[in-house]
């Protein structure tokens, strides 16, 4: 049995469709749902289908093992990151090498990087003319957004569309693929 968990920051509407996907699997259990943010909707949303949560803070995760432990004492062996806005320390990186990915809400290399999340990808996106964006599934390593590429999905994007309505097509490439590809990492 392999057991997932994920790192989010906000609303956590991956999450959810994550946990929801993997509800009857019969291999791959999600096991424990963290977050930075004690506001975090998407700790609701994992407590409505009695997913086990965490909040840590800047200094657990980055200045101690604490969060490396109750991973370990879990039995944690993937790790997922939806909406997770912090780099991942050393620490964490080492004990799941090539156990944590990411997604992204366009096509990289472009549009990635410090401080491009949100709706921030999506109008450098329009700014920049584009005619098509995407989500890119990513293992994740001490930089933002610099992993190993393993999955890319493309949308177009027409003249009229607005950030919003980019955002939109995005999330709806998320929610569809983001649990397959997770289950074909895990599972192969
Ligand atoms: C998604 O757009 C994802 O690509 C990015 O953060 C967003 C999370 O959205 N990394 P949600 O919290 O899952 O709704």
């Amino acid at each position: 049995m392999h057991a997932s968990q994920f790192f989010i920051s906000g609303s956590g509407s991956n999450a959810e469709r994550i946990i929801t996907h993997f509800q009857k699997h019969e291999s791959i259990k999600v096991a424990l749902l963290l977050s930075n943010n004690s506001e975090a909707y998407g700790l609701q949303r994992a407590a409505q289908y009695n997913i086990a949560t965490l909040v840590f803070n800047k200094a657990q995760f980055r200045e101690s093992d604490e969060v490396v432990e109750v991973l370990k004492a879990a039995g944690i062996t993937h790790i997922v990151l939806a909406g997770f806005l912090w780099l991942i320390p050393q620490n964490l990186l080492s004990t799941f090498p090539g156990r944590i990915i990411n997604i992204h809400p366009a096509l990289l290399p472009k549009f990635g990087g410090k401080g491009m999340y949100g709706m921030r990808v999506h109008e450098a996106v329009k700014q920049a003319g584009e005619t098509e964006t995407g989500i890119t599934i990513h293992e994740v390593n001490a930089h933002y957004d610099e992993g190993k590429i393993l999955s890319q999905q493309k949308c177009s994007i027409e003249k009229s569309d607005t950030p919003e309505d980019i955002a939109r097509k995005v999330q709806q490439l998320e929610h569809r693929y983001y649990p397959l590809v997770i289950e074909k990492w895990i599972t192969s």
